[in-house]
């Protein structure tokens, strides 16, 4: 998909189709008003008829434009212009675009940009009109047999005003993109069922982003190596598995190796059946994306090598399944974790913090700026904030906001919640240092607690994406969150 940046008056562009803004209130403005009056006040009468409707999203298109460069518009309705910010353009954009999909058209052209609004800058109204057109193209159909259908328009146009600045906007594209790429890489990953996505797999898909970048380096441990790293709590999530585990560890460097990088660890259990304490079986095919940690942090470093900002990242992701066999875990088995702390695991179902804890634990040879981990953790976040925000758990007031705020600049919101020690309270155990469940009552919480006495004093963020990851219903998938939210971040460090 390409996406030119052009500057210029509508009426004089040659293009397939001019996406076209209707705001509420008085009469067309800008681009709109342009196209219209060269063709005759055609689209004030469909906007006065009330065939074409100023409400956000509504889509109306004219075929056969006459006296006009453009062969036709597409109007989109875009709600109050005083409002028109990028979550705005993302959705108008995004539903323009999903009406194009199958039209066969190659190209079109949107103004929705054209002029320039308060509340939009113009970085991230071109971040965000990539992110809008690529997503709303994305499709996974790697495994459906048969005649695929695929959209042909693999050129989009963004007219932008002269008053926005052209570089920023051309910066935002480029951005926008490798986001976008990122995006796709981790939802490709999280789409894809366990019989395909293994441990293995994302190995081998960590292996190819090192091979396409000559300075991000890869390494993949299996069993052995894991059980002399002393990786308990890892092994026990795995024990009853056939498939082999991987703990995937890939290196970028932007900066001099003595700058401290930002490690990023990502939860990759590619199949969550609860082991011993088996889940019940409705929605559990959605366990297949209890990987999406791992996509996201690995499509978190495909657009980090795509970009070559100037600082370090590595990202380690904990690979296995969760399942019940004869050698699986039971609840009341205790293991070792890397840290050399025990755990009384009382529900095999609770397996992602104790992949993650070891992760955190290797994590330390790095000695990070910054530790995030990015997991698909607790049924609890969902229950807490759904699919809207991230759950953001952190022992930094700084690094909280940070990542706060480059949750709101991308649109991939964030929403902190509390982690105190007293959470803690409940995984108290007769018979190990601690126990890896504790009560229902704040289980996001408590499992972010949990996770906090594997780290230091590292500043470190936990991110909760069991709500955020995927979408069960609709539009079921996953939606590479939070892959916008962790480039931005990194991007302005
Ligand atoms: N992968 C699940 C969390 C999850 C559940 C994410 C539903 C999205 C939707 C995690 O491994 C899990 O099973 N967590 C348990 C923890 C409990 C046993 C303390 C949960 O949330 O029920
Ligand atoms: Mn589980
Ligand atoms: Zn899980």
């Amino acid at each position: 998909m390409e996406f030119p940046v052009k500057t210029g008056t509508p009426a004089s562009q040659k293009t397939a189709c001019a996406i076209l803004p209707v705001f509420e209130g008085r009469g067309l403005r800008g681009a709109t008003k342009e196209v219209d009056l060269s063709c005759g006040g055609l689209l004030s009468q469909l906007v006065k008829s009330g065939d074409a409707s100023p409400k956000l999203g509504e889509l109306l298109l004219v075929p056969r434009l006459q006296r006009t460069a453009a062969e036709r518009a597409l109007l989109v309705g875009c709600g109050r212009q005083s409002e028109f910010d990028a979550k705005r353009v993302r959705q108008a954009l995004s539903a323009a675009v999903r009406k194009l999909r199958f039209t066969g058209l190659r190209e079109a052209t949107s103004y929705l940009t054209h002029t320039r609004h308060r509340s939009l800058d113009a970085y991230y109204a071109a971040r965000v009109s990539v992110d809008a057109v690529r997503s709303a193209l994305y499709n996974f159909d790697e495994l459906k047999s048969g005649r695929r259908r695929k959209p042909k328009l693999s050129k989009l146009a963004i007219a932008i005003s002269a008053r926005l600045d052209s570089k920023e906007f051309r910066r935002g594209v480029t951005d926008g993109v490798a986001i976008a790429n990122g995006s796709e890489l981790a939802r490709d990953l999280g789409n894809r069922p366990a019989n395909v996505c293994t441990p293995s797999h994302l190995a081998r898909q960590a292996r190819s982003i090192g091979q396409k970048f000559k300075n991000v380096q890869v390494t993949v441990l299996g069993p052995r190596e894991i059980k002399r790293l002393g990786m308990g709590a890892f092994l026990s999530v795995t024990a009853g598995a056939a498939e082999p585990p991987r703990f995937i560890v890939v290196r970028y460097r932007g900066a001099p190796a003595r700058e401290a990088p930002v490690v990023l660890c990502g939860k990759g259990i590619t199949f969550d059946t609860g082991g011993i304490s088996l889940k019940p079986p409705p929605k559990l095919d959605e366990m297949k994306f209890d990987m999406c940690g791992a996509a996201g942090v690995l499509g978190t470093m495909a657009a980090i090598a795509e970009l070559q900002p100037k600082l370090n990242v590595v990202v380690l992701v904990p690979a296995c399944e969760n399942m019940p066999s004869g050698r699986a875990t039971r609840p009341g088995d205790i293991v070792k974790s890397m840290s050399g702390q025990t755990i009384e695991i009382l529900n095999t179902d609770a397996e992602g913090r104790l992949i993650l804890a070891d992760a955190l634990t290797y994590a330390k040879r790095f000695k990070p700026r910054y530790l995030l981990d990015v997991a698909t953790l607790t049924g609890a976040c969902v229950i807490a904030v759904g699919n809207l925000y991230t759950g953001l758990f952190s022992n930094d007031d700084r690094l909280s906001k940070e990542l706060l705020d480059a949750g709101k600049r991308s649109l991939d919101n964030a929403w902190r919640l509390p982690a105190d020690d007293e959470y803690g309270n409940s995984l108290r155990s007769n018979f190990a240092d601690f126990a890896n469940v504790g009560s229902r009552d704040g289980g996001a919480s408590i499992a972010a607690q949990f996770l906090s006495r594997f780290i230091e004093d590292t500043p470190w963020a936990h991110l909760d994406i069991a709500g955020s990851a995927w979408l069960s219903s609709g539009d079921k998938g996953a939606t590479g969150r939070p892959v916008p939210l962790l480039t931005d971040f990194l991007l302005n460090l």
